[in-house]
């Protein structure tokens, strides 16, 4: 139908908004609106909002996406499992065309959300490569705290019927695959895919959103995997990593490099335990880019770092 831009916020529900703010303010966000029953959290980045949680029982309701244009969302709204173009009455406001995945969770795919005046990044001072020295007189001091988070960047779910699934995101969104992911023993039998947004000859995350055939974790059951946030580099990423521990909070998993996608990851479950995931230095592929096949071995593997705990993947 349309060529979504990018992930716009992740929506969840939750039984606590003055703990879930506490939690992603030791993330790395900001407050932007807050009301009676709902919390927005910004990133440094101009969106109003890249984190939206409702009062309520603990739930991951879906996520919402960038058109490109009005025109898009109206050509989006001519879908039969489309809603139509509707307002968003939300702090931000904007419009928005609602869909329901196969497995129920929801999409919004939005367009005019207010912009506000983007946050200061940190100061970085660079690095010194081995054979690209450019920090030249400056000292490198880390700063401790939160590792800012710039934007809302991808997600992951674990679906009852993985092919379905892949045909809506790519027939609804044009979301394109950058790997899919094979059963071990089966080579012609895919499990998942890293999908990426297709914005043409423009450099774009290796992923935007994967879907995981939710056998894969045993379970017979539609799930969330988790939200991930791009953060500012690989400093502020280990600072936002001890500023977390300090605070107690449950590691799930990291600090790592994956192997497709390539980022530097660091997990962290909040306290409803929905999974928040930093990473930093992310592979960039444009729609010419080829796609890849791999064994889920490969999917769940690293370049360094620790293997992945059984209660992750
Ligand atoms: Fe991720």
């Amino acid at each position: 139908m349309i060529k979504v831009k990018d992930v716009a916020f992740p929506r969840f529900r939750a039984p606590d908004l003055d703990k879930m703010e506490s939690y992603l303010e030791d993330f790395g966000m900001v407050r932007s609106a807050r009301t009676e029953d709902k919390l927005f959290m910004r990133g440094l980045d101009a969106s109003h909002h890249i984190h939206v949680t409702e009062l309520g029982e603990s739930k991951f309701i879906g996520a919402a996406y960038w058109a490109d244009s009005l025109e898009d969302l109206e050509k989006l709204a001519s879908s039969n499992d489309a809603s139509d173009v509707e307002d968003i009455n939300e702090p931000g406001g904007g419009q928005r065309v609602c869909l329901t995945d196969p497995d129920g969770f929801q999409i919004e795919v939005v367009y005019g959300i207010e912009e506000i005046d983007p946050l200061p990044a940190t100061e970085s001072t660079g690095y010194n490569w081995v054979n690209d020295r450019r920090r030249l007189g400056d000292l490198k001091r880390v700063g401790k705290g939160p590792s800012p988070v710039k934007r809302f960047a991808h997600y992951v779910i674990g679906v009852t019927d993985y092919e379905k699934t892949q045909a809506f995101y790519a027939d609804h969104l044009g979301l394109i695959p950058s790997d899919t992911i094979h059963d071990n023993d089966d080579e012609s039998r895919n499990v998942m895919t890293f999908n990426r947004v297709d914005q043409g000859d423009e450099f774009v995350d290796h992923h935007t959103f994967a879907a995981i055939e939710c056998s894969i974790f045993g379970s017979d059951e539609a799930m969330f995997h988790h939200v991930a946030f791009e953060v500012e580099d690989l400093d502020t990423l280990v600072a936002g990593h001890e500023y977390l521990m300090s605070k107690d909070y449950e590691h799930a998993y990291g600090i790592g490099r994956h192997i497709l996608g390539s980022q530097i990851f660091d997990y962290w479950q909040d306290p409803f335990g929905f999974r928040h995931e930093h990473w930093t230095d992310s592979d960039l592929l444009n729609a010419s880019s080829p796609t890849g096949h791999h064994p889920v071995s490969t999917a769940l593997s690293v370049q360094w770092g620790p293997t992945i705990p059984r209660k992750v993947g």
